[in-house]
C-alpha cells in the first residue's frame, strides 16, 4: 500500500463524464483529486497567448518547460493557475481546448507534464482524470477506471456546462468539434500502446445519472482500498 491509499485512474474521452466523477469520488475518499487534461488546456492557453504555433513542438516544449502550472481545490471546484493567475475558466474555451489536444501529441509536453503527475500521486490516495494516467502516468495504479459515453449525450453534458457559464453553444458544432478531438486523442494515446489499458473496468455513462456514476467507481475504490490494508 503507497502512503496515503491507493492511486485511482480515471480515463475516458472528452465529456463522457471523467472531471465530475473523478471531483465527487474524490471527496467521497478524502482524496486529493488532480485534473491532468487542465494542464495540457493550460500549456495550450500559453501557446494561444504567446501567439506561437501549437503544432511547433520545440516552441511548444519550451514553453511547457518555462511555465508553472498549479491546481488547489476551492470551495466551487478546483481551480487552475498559470504562473500564478487563475485561469480556470479561460482553458474552457473552444479556441484552448483545441490548442490543448494539438500541444498534448507532442512528446515533449507529454514527458514534462507527466513526470510532474508522477511526482504529485506518488504517495497514493489520489484520483488523476485525463487520457493516460492508468497508461503512460500510474501503468501500476491500484484501480484504473475508463468512462464512456456516447458522442450525443457528451455534446448535450458540453452544451449545459457552457450554458452554466453564460455561454451559448450549437450542439451540432459540439458534436463535430468532440468527434475531431476524439480522433485526434485517440490517435495520441494508440502511439503509446494499447488504449483504453487492459486492465482498466470500462463503464458506460450513456444515461447513467451523476450519482449512479460516482456511487459505481466510489464503491470499485472501496474494494481495491480493503484489498491493500
Ligand atoms: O480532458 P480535457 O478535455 O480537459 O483534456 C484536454 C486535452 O488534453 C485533450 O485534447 C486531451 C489532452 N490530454 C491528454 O493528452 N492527456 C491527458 N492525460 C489529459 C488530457
Amino acid at each position: 500500500m503507497r502512503r496515503n491509499g491507493i492511486v485511482l485512474a480515471i480515463d475516458g474521452p472528452a465529456g463522457a463524464g471523467k472531471s465530475t466523477t473523478a471531483q465527487l469520488v474524490a471527496k467521497a475518499l478524502d482524496y486529493l483529486y488532480l485534473d491532468t487534461g487542465a494542464m495540457y488546456r493550460t500549456v495550450g492557453l500559453a501557446v494561444v497567448r504567446a501567439g506561437a504555433n501549437a503544432d511547433d513542438a520545440d516552441a511548444v516544449v519550451a514553453l511547457a518547460k518555462s511555465v508553472a502550472i498549479d491546481q488547489k481545490a476551492g470551495g466551487d471546484g478546483v481551480h487552475t493557475f498559470l504562473d500564478g493567475e487563475d485561469i480556470s475558466l479561460m482553458i474552457r474555451t473552444p479556441k484552448v481546448s483545441d490548442a490543448a489536444s494539438r500541444v498534448a501529441v507532442h512528446q515533449g509536453v507529454r514527458d514534462v507534464l507527466v513526470a510532474t503527475q508522477q511526482a504529485i500521486g506518488r504517495d497514493g490516495g489520489i484520483v488523476l482524470e485525463g487520457r493516460d494516467t492508468g497508461t503512460a502516468i500510474f501503468p501500476d495504479a491500484e484501480l484504473k477506471v475508463f468512462l464512456v459515453a456516447d458522442v450525443a449525450e457528451r455534446a448535450h453534458r458540453r452544451k449545459l456546462e457552457m450554458a452554466a457559464r453564460g455561454e451559448r453553444a450549437d450542439v451540432a458544432l459540439l458534436e463535430r468539434q468532440i468527434r475531431e478531438r476524439d480522433e485526434r486523442d485517440r490517435q495520441t494515446q494508440l502511439r503509446f500502446g494499447p488504449w483504453p489499458s487492459e486492465d482498466a473496468v470500462l463503464v458506460d455513462t450513456t444515461g447513467m445519472s451523476i450519482d449512479v456514476q460516482v456511487a459505481k467507481v466510489v464503491a470499485l475504490a472501496q474494494v481495491k482500498i480493503q484489498a491493500e490494508s
